[in-house]
């Protein structure tokens, strides 16, 4: 089958589709991006995937390269182009294409838009239903992580760490022992009393937008969520562990490092959650499409 992508203005062969060697993205990770997950051929959350490009753009005084609509438009098509039933949209706006100097261009110049479509999802039903180990990694990232930059260095190596520890991904924990997140998912606990807990907006964290999913549908399930700062000793002494995101959907954490958390089997609040969230994306409609 054929793997069309998108690149500036053009639909592409995947293998032909490329960017100018002179592109801020390339140079100075001056771009941002989205994740979207495709579910039955439809997106997940796209209005809310949208509302944080925009967010991510304008911290960065980075136009928006077409509107909205254009940009539904151009996902759309790829997902009809290479028939993506369940995968990933990777979406990445750049400042542009200048000589390379560190300030914003003095002539502003077009924003690049990139997308690649990619197919599967994060983990098998049966790994989540078994649960992931993680490993604990240092938090050595910028303090604006909150906007969804390329600049994912950190990430990489404590990704690259988690994959050497055989550990599906890296707890994120800054050096007074607060734990902000993980590599590329949102990090929560369950306390005794089965309140969900996970951090506070921030500069800290990435604002997920599978964290706002499924705090929404916990919430409305009776579950009490609480966004506070937490720390390492807590996950470890925590009834249950589980990690949010777009390629992750609801994901049960069973060991930390050596440490196994709870009796080592997923608990019944993650399994809960995740099941409110499948059912969740197995319900979407044509609408999901709608940009607002
Ligand atoms: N990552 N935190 C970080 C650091 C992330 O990179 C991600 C997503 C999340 C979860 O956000 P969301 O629920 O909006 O996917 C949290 C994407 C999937 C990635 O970089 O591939």
């Amino acid at each position: 089958m054929s793997h069309i992508a998108y690149a500036n203005g053009r639909y592409l062969p995947h293998h032909q589709a490329s960017v100018h060697i002179e592109d801020r993205g390339y140079q100075f990770a001056d771009a941002v991006y989205e994740v979207t997950c495709i579910w039955n051929g439809l997106p997940v959350d796209h209005a809310g995937h949208l509302k944080r490009l925009r967010r991510s753009l304008t911290e960065l005084r980075i136009a928006m390269p077409c509107s909205e609509a254009a940009i539904t438009v151009i996902q759309r098509e790829l997902v009809r182009l290479n028939r993506l039933s369940r995968g990933t949209l990777y979406l990445q706006v750049g400042r542009g294409v200048a000589s390379r100097n560190q300030p914003f261009p003095l002539k502003p110049v077009k924003p690049s838009l990139v997308m690649v479509a990619k197919h599967g999802t994060g983990p098998s039903e049966s790994t989540a239903q078994t649960g992931v180990k993680v490993t604990v990694q240092p938090d050595i990232r910028w303090g604006r992580v909150d906007i969804k930059s390329v600049g994912l260095l950190p990430n990489v190596l404590a990704k690259q760490a988690a994959a050497e520890a055989k550990a599906f991904e890296a707890l994120l924990v800054k050096s007074d022992g607060t734990v902000t997140e993980a590599g590329a998912a949102n990090a929560w606990l369950v306390t005794k009393d089965k309140t969900l807990v996970t951090h506070p907006l921030s500069n800290h964290i990435l604002g997920g937008i599978t964290r706002e999913t499924v705090m929404r549908l916990a919430r409305a399930a009776g579950y009490q969520v609480q966004e506070r700062v937490f720390k390492l000793d807590e996950v470890l002494a925590a009834k249950e562990v589980f990690l949010t995101g777009t390629t992750t959907f609801v994901l049960p954490v069973v060991q930390v490092d050596e440490r196994i958390i709870a009796n080592g089997s997923p608990g019944s609040v993650s399994l809960d959650l995740r099941q409110r969230y499948l059912e969740y994306v197995n319900a979407l409609d044509e609408t999901a499409w709608s940009p607002t």
